[in-house]
């Protein structure tokens, strides 16, 4: 065998061929989030049926529409927290706002990642500022400089037990920008500053790149 084809066949044998159907969930959890990179990253915060705020960070998180506007994202579930508090309190109140992390905030993000239990207030943990939302009860992030307002509009259970998950889907009834992230009007992705999350225990930050979308201006 040539030293090119054998050095073929080594890479081939370096490559991951996964089943996912069989593989224990951890391992294509592990994989998901190496691949599906990189992520936005939903800052929401609710309220509990006792009063309590909450706020918790969700990567699995994108927009899918725009008339009306419509925001997801997924708490999975495990063994020792088959739901989170998060889904609970949304569950219970159908409403929730979506704050955009940011680089500023990124240590406060992520101490909300953190597990506490649902008496646990994480805008007094993390010192986050509740600012009265116009719409809903939760109250936003006061220090996210992007909030939305969001009206549960359907939830889709993914499976059932541990790695499965919930997709949130929220109607955004109300959007708040901060003046200091628009520059003529728009919203500055350099003002901005967004935070991404990548695989393992990495965040990364946007580049904008010199090629630009051809069929825009
Ligand atoms: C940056 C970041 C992204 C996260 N993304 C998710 C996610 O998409 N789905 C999920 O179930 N947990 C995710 N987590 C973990 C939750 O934030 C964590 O379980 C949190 O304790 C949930 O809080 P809650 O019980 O108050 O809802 C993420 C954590 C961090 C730090």
């Amino acid at each position: 065998m040539s030293d090119r084809a054998c050095e073929s066949r080594r890479n081939e044998e370096r490559n991951i061929e996964a089943d996912l159907t069989q593989l224990p969930w951890v391992q294509a959890y592990l994989l998901l989030i190496g691949s599906v990179v990189p992520r936005p990253i939903a800052w929401v915060s609710t309220t509990g049926v006792d009063g309590v705020n909450n706020v918790a960070p969700f990567s699995f998180f994108n927009a899918f529409g725009a008339e009306p506007v419509i925001l997801g994202f997924a708490p999975m579930a495990s063994d020792d927290r088959p739901q989170k508090d998060t889904l609970a309190n949304i569950k219970a109140s159908g409403e929730f706002v979506i704050n955009i992390a940011t680089e500023p905030t990124l240590v406060q993000m992520d101490t909300t990642g953190k597990t506490f239990p649902p008496e646990v207030d994480e805008f007094s943990v993390a010192q986050l500022t509740p600012a009265p939302s116009l719409v809903v009860k939760p109250p936003r992030i006061a220090e996210s400089p992007i909030n939305f307002e969001c009206k549960l509009f359907s939830l889709v259970p993914l499976g059932d037990g541990q790695g499965s998950a919930t997709l949130v889907l929220g109607r955004a009834v109300h959007l708040h920008v901060a003046d200091d992230v628009l520059r003529d009007g728009k919203i500055d992705a350099s003002l901005l500053r967004p935070v991404a999350r990548m695989g393992g225990p990495f965040y990364a930050r946007p580049e904008i790149l010199p090629f630009r979308r051809s069929d825009r201006a």
